[in-house]
């Protein structure tokens, strides 16, 4: 008799079929979970949505979504300012949650959360930080973890894109009453946030930030705009715009370590670039999601070198996490498809999500920051974390 998969008895459902919604929905069906239906912002779209995807079910609103009872685990990749209300819901309704960063648009909102996933430890409850789980990255974290490079001094980097580079350029982002207050720092600088915390271990303790907004009216198409949907705008409104197009930011770590790091989404040419550089006791670290599948080391003392992305070249607990040989690229879907299978195997085995996994505390740690960089950035000042009000 033929063993059963671990998935196959779960359900899947997302919420949001724009551009991040679908991408869920493949790789939840490459690790074999079953995906039961998918939520748009209307129920037309919702089966739009599950027509062109091969879905089942497309709900008619999140209360039916809720209540399928095939449906254990709850996708929100919705706009920012509907997870707040869409993952308290689907908490409150028993799901296990998995919410598109950022956790939700204020502190007092993440702690929210926060308390609801505690309260329910046999739900589980993950943000999805999906850059953690590129095979070099998780290598990265295991050599510093192991102490292999010593001490951490420094770590800089940024995360450049070019797709609001024109002022005819427009999506939900940069409305801060949809996205939040910040943008290009919340949307794209978390990452780069949560990654180096993820990789280093390094806690931040303040910030010192400068924000630029080079666009402060941008031309709205009137209509939905799904991110990254190309569609040529025919018909526009101006529309006034508060949010960052360029941000820089100093930080202080717990422990002593220093870094810095820049966003941008007018950088033209970088679509879609986060890289860091780690400086260490014993060597350093470089990373370029441009070219994933390799990993700088530098050294003082002999040759810099490439390590390459091959499960046989990588530690023993980062081997499982790389799923093609050597040669052969693995990228952005992979790493959705990682971050999906560790949080369906503590939710199948009915064990608590590890400790390496991005849960809403790290949500509410992200939430915590971009209050200290948006409140560093209007008062010219350096703001430690501490003093951030929940
Ligand atoms: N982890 C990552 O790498 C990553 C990448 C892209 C986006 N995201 C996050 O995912 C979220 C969605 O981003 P996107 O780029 O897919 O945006 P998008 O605009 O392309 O898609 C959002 C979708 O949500 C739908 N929607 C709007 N209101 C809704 C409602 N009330 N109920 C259900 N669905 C509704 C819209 O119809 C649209 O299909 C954002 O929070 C973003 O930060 C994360």
């Amino acid at each position: 008799m033929s063993a059963v998969h671990p998935f196959r008895s779960l359900g899947a459902a997302v919420i949001g079929s724009g551009f991040i919604g679908p991408a869920h929905v493949e790789a939840l069906r490459r690790l074999g979970v079953p995906v039961r239906g998918i939520l748009g912002s209307r129920p037309e779209r919702s089966r739009q949505a599950a027509d062109a995807l091969g879905l089942e079910r497309g709900y008619e609103s999140l209360d039916a979504l809720l209540a399928d009872p095939r449906v254990q685990v709850v996708h929100v990749a919705s706009p920012n300012h509907l997870h707040f209300s869409q993952a308290k819901a689907a908490l409150e309704a028993g799901k296990h949650v998995l919410c598109e960063k950022p956790l939700a648009m204020t502190p007092s909102e993440t702690a929210e959360l926060v308390r609801l996933a505690a309260e329910r430890p046999a739900q589980a409850a993950g943000v999805c930080f999906n850059i953690r789980y590129y095979p070099l990255n998780l290598e990265a974290a295991t050599r510093l973890r192991d102490g292999a490079l010593g001490r951490v001094f420094a770590v800089n980097g940024s995360y450049v894109q070019d797709w609001l580079l024109y002022e005819t350029d427009y999506n939900w982002r940069v409305l801060a009453e949809q996205a939040g207050p910040l943008r290009a720092v919340a949307d794209i600088g978390a990452h780069w946030l949560d990654l180096v915390h993820a990789v280093t271990g390094l806690t931040v303790e303040s910030v010192c930030a400068d924000l630029a907004t080079v666009h402060p009216v941008r031309l709205r198409p009137k209509g939905e705009v799904e991110t990254f949907s190309g569609a040529a705008a025919r018909d526009t409104e101006p529309v006034a715009v508060s949010t960052e197009d360029y941000g820089a930011v100093l930080l202080r770590f717990a422990g002593g370590a220093c870094g810095a790091f820049h966003v941008s989404q007018v950088t033209a040419g970088r679509k879609n670039r986060l890289c860091y550089e780690i400086a260490a006791e014993k060597g350093a670290l470089a990373w370029d999601s441009e070219r994933p599948n390799e990993l700088w080391q530098g050294a003082r003392e002999s040759a810099n070198q490439l390590l390459l992305k091959d499960p046989s070249l990588l530690s023993p607990a980062v081997r499982p996490f790389a799923n093609y040989p050597g040669g052969h690229n693995e990228g952005f879907p992979d790493a959705f498809k990682q971050l999906f299978r560790a949080f369906y195997s503590a939710v199948a085995e009915q064990r608590p999500l590890p400790a390496s996994f991005p849960g809403f505390a790290d949500g509410h740690d992200e939430a915590l920051l971009c209050a200290a960089i948006l409140l560093s950035a209007r008062e010219r000042r350096w703001v430690d974390l501490a003093g951030i009000a929940v």
